[in-house]
């Protein structure tokens, strides 16, 4: 059994928020591994490499590394450049590349071994790791993501029934892919947090490790 608690779910569910909070109430190490696959598409762009074209030998000489969380990419800290929307666009894309899943593999096998993590993402208790201690699936319903994201107001020129339907597309996305799609594992505990608040998901998250020792 590997000392990780996994967070999979759609986008918008809130299992970033949910994932970092829990790991510093556990003192455990927070790992997103949506960042990877963003990496892989900032590393092209920097490159002048459309994702489109992007080829195996590409990968083989990223360096990508966690030191204490932080995803390093051939040693250097990419920060908030991989939180825009054309890394997100690109790592949505070479997030269906079965060499690129095959690559990040390790990476994120390797990001276990210093102790606990917390590590968020699609196919963490599917794929990555299946024998996680704890494994959640943490989702919500397409009307309250959509509610959620209005609230952040990052898509100002969308209507609500407009940021509903690229929800709903996404979620089709991911969970169709032929590679390691968005799923639930059998044996992940189901969270839907649509009628509970950030602090209710953590604490429900919480109670569960604590009344479920492991030995591992
Ligand atoms: O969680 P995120 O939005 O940062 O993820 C970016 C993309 O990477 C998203 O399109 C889904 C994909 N992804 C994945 O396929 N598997 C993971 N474990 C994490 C993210």
């Amino acid at each position: 059994m590997s000392k990780v608690v996994a967070i999979d779910g759609p986008a918008g569910a809130g299992k970033s928020t949910v994932a970092k909070l829990l790991a510093a109430r556990c003192g455990f190490t927070y790992v997103n591994t949506g960042s990877l696959y963003r990496a892989i598409a900032w590393a092209a762009a920097k490159s002048g490499v459309d994702v489109k074209e992007l080829k195996e030998e590409f990968l083989s000489a990223l360096d990508l590394d966690y030191v204490d969380g932080v995803l390093l990419v051939n040693g250097v800290d990419p920060g908030s450049e991989l939180r825009t929307v054309s890394c997100a666009a690109g790592a949505s894309f070479v997030a269906t590349l079965p060499f690129v899943r095959k690559f990040l593999l390790p990476v994120q096998r390797n990001a276990a071994e210093k102790g606990w993590i917390v590590m968020e993402g699609r196919d963490i208790g599917s794929v990555i790791f299946p024998d996680a201690a704890y494994k959640f699936f943490v989702t919500a319903s397409v009307e309250e993501r959509a509610r959620r994201r209005m609230a952040q107001n990052v898509n100002e020129s969308l209507s609500f029934e407009e940021i509903k339907a690229a929800i709903a597309a996404r979620d089709h996305q991911d969970s169709h892919r032929a590679e390691a799609p968005l799923c639930q594992a059998a044996d992940a505990v189901l969270v839907d947090t649509s009628a509970l608040s950030i602090e209710q998901v953590v604490e429900q998250l919480h109670d569960y490790i604590v009344q479920n020792p492991r030995e591992c």
